[in-house]
């Protein structure tokens, strides 16, 4: 298998996907040695290009790890070596026929692997897949694809798009993609559930009030608008990545670390999820205004953006998964765009000490005292457990600290872009990290209805202003269930 070659052609090579994700990991992986001896990079798209002319493309994309700047510049040349452009349409057999004849050239005999990148629109997606599969595909060894999001938008969408991939491909051939799940923080939750003692068997509702999953970043949908609009932050951000967050964090223990046995865990979380009520969900857009003579633009400021449109930038939703190990415990999803911060997390909420013999020393703010486990995704990834404290001294007095593991003073070797491991998993064939049709469907089947909903009553969305903390509502659904936000902006590291 050592002499089997892997060609690995980027569809859509010229894209901002291509250009900021998908050739720096195929770089960072062959700088550390973790691309096969054999493998050969294509770029494929419309534009005409030399070769020369995309590994100047390429090259400008490209860094080093700090860590590790010493041969770099020299392995950069001889990556960009192997990278070669293929001009042609997304729809043409003929195109993919003369790509075909190219990759054979580098093959020269070999056992050939053949891996797809789609990085291209969604309605172009099936006549790629179609001309690679029929002219491109390998005669001898696998043939895969990469489909990134969006995955349709809604359920009708998403099982045609699933019936017409299988026109051309099998499941197996099928790697979509979540890069979410390709982040450590979230790899590693599974390990911090099931290799730990201590966390299990509080993980229930025995133990844990509430659960939330918080996405937000701190620039709005520049430049991406066109896209956006017709999508919105729930199709965007919480029906897959906080979806996928929440599932492996719910499921119960796999029976093996193996794909379908992890996969089939979380798909019966997705399908145990009670119905989502229009009543549970929140959503904003942001709107501009100028402070300090910067003027921030209102998605609507948009060029790409229709007047007037009604798509959420932000939204904020109760779920909740009714099963014995969760029922009744609300697991808060919160994302938005252009909010204060640049910030992804878990925060898992514990609840009361039962009868707190420190309960007067807890002072007014008893409910801020429970504890709290934080897995900080990002940026600067960190897991920390908030513990009461006795302030040292000769008084009696408590406060609020951290058990903290904190990545950078832990760990000197740079994390990962979650790009890097998917692509290391598609070209080894594993398929943990990537979803399955079937939780595809049952995530649209929770947020088909509500979009729907969204959507026939044109419900408006709150309005918050550019770099904020988003819609006062925000906070209104979280009181309900007796909840509030949690805010690493505010909190003590
Ligand atoms: C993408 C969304 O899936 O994830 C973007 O389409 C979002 O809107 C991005 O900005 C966030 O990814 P990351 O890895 O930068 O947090």
């Amino acid at each position: 298998e050592k002499e089997d070659t892997v060609s690995i052609t980027v569809v859509g090579a010229s894209g901002d996907l291509a250009k900021k994700k998908i050739f720096p990991a195929l770089f960072a992986l062959y700088y550390e040695d973790c691309l096969p001896k054999h493998f050969t990079v294509f770029g494929y798209a419309r534009s005409k290009m030399t070769d020369a002319e995309l590994r100047v493309m390429i090259s400008r994309t490209l860094t080093c790890r700090i860590d590790k700047s010493e041969n770099c510049g020299e392995k950069m040349e001889q990556f960009l070596g192997r990278c070669f452009y293929h001009s042609g349409q997304y729809d043409s057999d003929e195109g993919f026929a003369e790509l075909d004849t190219k990759l054979k050239v580098h093959e020269v005999g070999r056992v050939s692997n053949r891996l797809f990148y789609l990085s291209i629109p969604p309605n172009i997606f099936i006549d790629a897949v179609r001309c690679a599969s029929t002219s491109a595909s390998s005669a001898n060894g696998w043939t895969r694809v990469i489909v990134e999001k969006p995955f349709g938008r809604d359920s009708e969408s998403s099982a045609a798009l699933t019936r017409d991939l299988k026109q051309y491909l099998v499941e197996d051939q099928i790697f979509r993609i979540d890069h979410y799940l390709g982040k450590e923080l979230v790899e590693n939750l599974s390990v911090l559930r099931f290799s730990n003692l201590i966390f299990e068997p509080l993980w229930s509702r025995q133990y844990i009030r509430n659960v939330q999953f918080i996405f937000s970043e701190n620039f709005g949908t520049e430049g991406r608008g066109g896209y956006f609009d017709n999508y919105g932050i729930i199709r965007d951000i919480m029906q897959n990545h906080l979806l996928q967050i929440l599932a492996l964090f719910a499921m119960e223990t796999p029976v093996s670390l193996d794909a379908e046995d992890i996969r089939n865990e979380k798909v019966k979380v997705l399908r145990s999820m009670k119905p989502l009520q229009l009543d549970d969900v929140v959503v904003g857009q942001y709107k501009g205004h100028t402070e300090g003579g910067v003027t921030y633009p209102a998605y609507t400021d948009d060029k790409t953006v229709p007047k007037g449109s009604l798509t959420p930038t932000f939204a904020a939703a109760a779920l909740f998964i009714n099963n014995a190990r969760w029922d009744g415990v609300p697991f808060l999803m919160k994302a938005g765009k252009a909010l204060g911060s640049k910030r992804a997390e878990i925060r898992v909420q514990f609840r009361h000490v039962p009868g707190n013999l420190f309960k007067t020393k807890l002072g007014p703010d008893h409910d801020r005292s429970t504890n709290e486990l934080v897995i900080r995704v990002q940026p600067d990834e960190a897991i920390y457990l908030k513990i009461n404290n006795k302030v040292p001294g000769l008084s009696m007095r408590l406060d609020r600290s951290n058990l903290n593991l904190h990545y950078a003073a832990r760990y000197s070797k740079e994390i990962p872009d979650a790009y890097e491991r998917l692509l290391l998993d598609a070209i080894g064939g594993e398929r943990r990290l990537f979803i399955r049709s079937d939780e595809l469907d049952a995530a649209w089947a929770l947020f088909t209805p509500l979009l729907k909903e969204l959507e026939e009553k044109k419900v408006e969305p709150e309005l918050y202003l550019y770099g904020s903390e988003g819609p006062v509502k925000a906070h209104h659904l979280a009181y309900r269930y007796k909840v509030q936000w949690g805010d690493s902006d505010n909190e003590h590291r």
